[in-house]
């Protein structure tokens, strides 16, 4: 059974993006998706994939979900519902949901772990927002505190959290 995981980046406010691009350039926080998704599979919504700057991401497998035809997307799986998704990924030990919001709306009940960045701002003008977290389901199992630097604009806390199982 492959382990589903969601990776994301919010503000105080949950805020994950403006007009499809981010809100903030964290190198670190960069790193960390990079080191947490690489050889895994990463599953996207097309807006998000689209706004992937040299397209698919490398050694990961990329999974793209959209309803339009797969003819109009190179390099990615292309999935036209998260239960395809999950089927295609079957094999793999963990699949990462790496967003945007519509993704990890339908993610977050089927989620197993939740690797989310706090981000120490309120962004007054994010237009996309991650859904609302029920923290009692969740149990922090780490935590990774990180002031603000010449390189990130604003402080920021890696939280790792898995779902409590009866
Ligand atoms: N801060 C972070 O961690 C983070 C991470 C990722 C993205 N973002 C931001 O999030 C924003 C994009 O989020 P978004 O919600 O607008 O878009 P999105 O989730 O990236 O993409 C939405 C599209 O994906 C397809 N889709 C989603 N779920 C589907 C499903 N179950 N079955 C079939 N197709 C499905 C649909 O494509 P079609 O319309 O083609 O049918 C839908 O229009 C951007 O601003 C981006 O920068 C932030």
């Amino acid at each position: 059974m492959s382990i589903i995981s969601i990776i994301t980046a919010v503000d105080e406010k949950n805020a994950i993006g403006k007009k499809q691009q981010l809100l903030w350039n964290l190198p670190y926080d960069m790193q960390r998706f990079k080191g947490a998704t690489t050889g895994h599979a990463v599953v996207m919504g097309r807006r998000t994939f689209e706004s992937l700057p040299k397209g698919a991401l490398p050694k990961r497998k990329n999974v793209v979900l959209t309803t339009l035809p797969p003819e109009s997307f190179v390099d990615v799986f292309v999935c036209n519902s998260m239960q395809d998704a999950l089927e295609l990924c079957e094999k793999e030990d963990e699949i990462f949901m790496i967003g945007g919001a519509m993704v990890y709306k339908s993610a977050l009940d089927i989620a197993d772990k939740l690797y989310l960045t706090r981000v120490h701002h309120v962004f007054e003008d994010a237009d996309i927002f991650f859904p609302e977290i029920n923290f009692d389901q969740w149990e922090e199992i780490e935590r990774d505190a990180h002031p603000a630097d010449e390189k990130h604009a604003y402080s920021y806390t890696f939280h790792t959290y898995l779902r409590k199982r009866e």
